[in-house]
């Protein structure tokens, strides 16, 4: 039964980092790079690596918990998870499933979203119309990668940017503004950009392709910069005009945290102020579609955002896909 539309809002966050660092200075030991190079290109000093048996959906778990009980709501209470990765435990079931089980959201509904490192904004947005139509009341929103299992260490143009991590909100219907509005679109013609490209149905797993080292991240950095600010640019104005707001109004904006480099340039290009750009890509490098969760978290946490603030998430990524979502801050 479809009830009356209704505002959203978030009522909690979370998020979780794996205990083990890798520095800059670990990676000089591994690949031919230096701290240097690594800081000055994508302003990453550090990031948090999953143990060998640590997987996607027990990091979420430990990021949804965080996230509930800053809600304060109970895991039977719940009554969608949607988990955003690109680094699932396994091809099926879903880790939505598997999160469900660990924390014992009875009642949820279950999915996996994959949209690259936009995937927390798909994911959000797409939990916002469910319960924007009425059809739950609640959503867990989960992102979260363990891409350190899926990057090739020997390669240096990609294994000094990926960290593991989780980020998790709590949405619920409300009366007061939450959720203004969002933006998301998506762009296949720059699919071989990143990818990895064995491992599923076009290339099965093979001898060969363990050989040629295809089932590891494959990524053509210098054209992925250029979209990047060209789609966070588009898809922040997009998501603020349909909210007949500007980027005047923004107290606080949160980019996708891929590179400093980008993050600089977009900031330049919106015309929006450095102080009011959340960063902590320096501590956990490019955690694709953890790192607007982690993020968020972190700001709010630290104060960064206060109640009646405009948030805006934007992020671009594998796919490719894009998106931005605009908040009024109120939890
Ligand atoms: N250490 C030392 N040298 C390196 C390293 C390294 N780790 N990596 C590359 N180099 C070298 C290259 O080999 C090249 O050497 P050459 O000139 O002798 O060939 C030189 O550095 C310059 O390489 P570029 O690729 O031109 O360096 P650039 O300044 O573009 O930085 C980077 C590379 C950091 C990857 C940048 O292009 C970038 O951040 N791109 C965006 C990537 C991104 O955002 N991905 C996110 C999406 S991921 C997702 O959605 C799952």
């Amino acid at each position: 039964m479809i009830k009356n539309l209704k505002n959203v809002k978030v009522i909690g966050t979370g998020s979780y980092v794996p205990a083990n660092v890798l520095t800059n200075n670990d990676l000089e030991k591994i690949v031919n790079t230096s701290n240097e190079w690594i800081i000055t290109r994508t302003g990453i000093a550090e990031r948090h690596l999953a143990e060998g048996n640590e997987a996607t959906s027990d990091i979420s778990s430990k990021a949804a918990i965080n996230a509930m009980e800053d809600a304060k709501i109970k895991p039977e209470d719940i009554e969608l998870i949607i988990v955003a990765t690109n680094s699932p435990d396994m091809l099926f079931p879903a880790t939505a499933c598997l999160v469900q089980d660990k924390i014992k959201a009875i009642n949820a509904a279950t999915f996996d979203l994959q949209a690259g490192c936009s995937g927390f904004i798909y994911g959000m947005i797409t939990a916002w119309q469910f319960i924007v139509s009425g059809f739950y009341n609640n959503a867990l929103v989960i992102g979260a990668e363990t891409l350190s299992k899926f990057v090739d260490w020997t390669d240096r143009n990609t294994c000094v940017l990926f960290g593991d991590g989780a980020g998790a909100v709590v949405l619920k219907a409300d009366k007061e503004e939450g959720i203004l509005s969002g933006h998301l679109r998506g762009d296949g013609s720059g699919a071989d950009l990143i990818k990895i490209p064995a491992g599923a149905s076009k290339i099965p797993a093979s001898h060969e392709t363990i050989e040629q080292r295809l089932h590891y991240v494959k990524m053509k950095g210098n054209e992925v910069f250029k979209y990047a600010v060209k789609y966070m640019k588009r898809s922040t104005i997009k998501a603020l005009e349909k909210c007949h707001l500007s980027i005047a109004d923004v107290d606080c904006l949160i980019p996708h945290q891929a590179n400093i480099r980008i993050i600089s340039v977009v900031a330049k290009v919106l015309g929006i102020k450095k102080d009011k750009v959340y960063i902590n890509l320096d501590k956990y490098g490019n955690t694709s579609a953890a790192s607007v969760a982690i993020a968020l978290d972190e700001a709010v946490r630290q104060g960064k955002i206060q109640n009646g603030d405009i948030v805006v998430l934007t992020a671009f990524g594998a796919g490719l896909t894009y998106g931005s979502i605009v908040l009024r801050w109120n939890k």
